[in-house]
């Protein structure tokens, strides 16, 4: 199955990724995982991204098609769910003739539907583990011990981007850039609405009930 999860930042693309990838055995290509470690391994691609990174704009297209082609290229058959790309509705087009030239296309587009008023408590209060990419909330779904990854005990951290200002700045982008992909697949493939506004259990649950019935179809 090859999934894109779409939604604006801090609508929980992360965390209902990691929930979908275990339960249908898919792999999880977060195209902004992919750019924190360029970064953090100091690559010419990390450092072209930080600036935007920073400032909650998009990295360039020609940038993301590259890198998230290869990423797609290397993926294994069973399939994969994209997170945080497609982003605008050029890299939806370069998406679609990439998987054309390999006879293939996108079995299902996941939208999660939330208000922008949610997002910023959201995103203000998430940690997440800089090894293994778990991702927790200091009120919603905070670790066992203080500010510790429940998984291998390392210390948490607050994403440079989740500051208040930054955070306005992504919702603008998401509002401008990102919004129009979902129209653009309403044209060609299933997409599904999910309220992201509820516990992340009944939203996952919501999730599965649509990808179970796409799979038995
Ligand atoms: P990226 O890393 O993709 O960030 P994003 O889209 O802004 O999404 P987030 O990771 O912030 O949120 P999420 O939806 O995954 O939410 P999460 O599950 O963590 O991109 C970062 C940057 O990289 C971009 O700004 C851009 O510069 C660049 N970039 C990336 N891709 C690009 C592309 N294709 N083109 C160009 N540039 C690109 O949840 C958030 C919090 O809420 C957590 O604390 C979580 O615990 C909590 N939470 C989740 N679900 C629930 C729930 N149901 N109830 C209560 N709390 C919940």
């Amino acid at each position: 199955m090859r999934i894109v999860l779409l939604g604006a930042p801090g609508a929980g693309k992360g965390t209902q990724c990691k929930r979908i990838v275990e339960r249908y055995n898919l792999l999880h290509l977060s195209s902004g995982d992919i750019l924190r470690k360029e970064r953090a391994e100091g690559s010419e691609l990390g450092k072209q991204a930080q600036g935007y990174m920073d400032q909650g704009a998009l990295v360039p297209d020609e940038l993301i098609v590259e890198m998230m082609a290869k990423a797609i290229d290397d993926a294994p058959d069973s399939g994969y769910v994209l997170d945080g790309f497609p982003r605008t509705v050029n890299q939806a087009a370069e998406l679609d003739k990439a998987l054309k030239a390999k006879d293939q296309s996108i079995d299902a587009v996941v939208n999660l539907v939330i208000d922008d008023g949610v997002i910023t408590r959201r995103l203000t209060g998430r940690r997440s583990c800089p090894q293994c990419g778990a991702v927790y909330h200091i009120e919603n779904m905070p670790p066992k011990v203080d500010n510790k990854c429940d998984k291998d005990g390392a210390e948490l951290v607050h994403r440079s981007d989740d500051t208040v200002e930054v955070v306005q700045n992504r919702l603008k982008t998401y509002h401008d850039q990102t919004k129009p992909v979902i129209g653009y697949y309403q044209k060609t493939s299933s997409v599904f609405d999910v309220d992201a506004d509820k516990a992340v259990d009944q939203v996952s649950n919501l999730i599965f009930d649509k990808l179970d019935s796409l799979a038995k179809a």
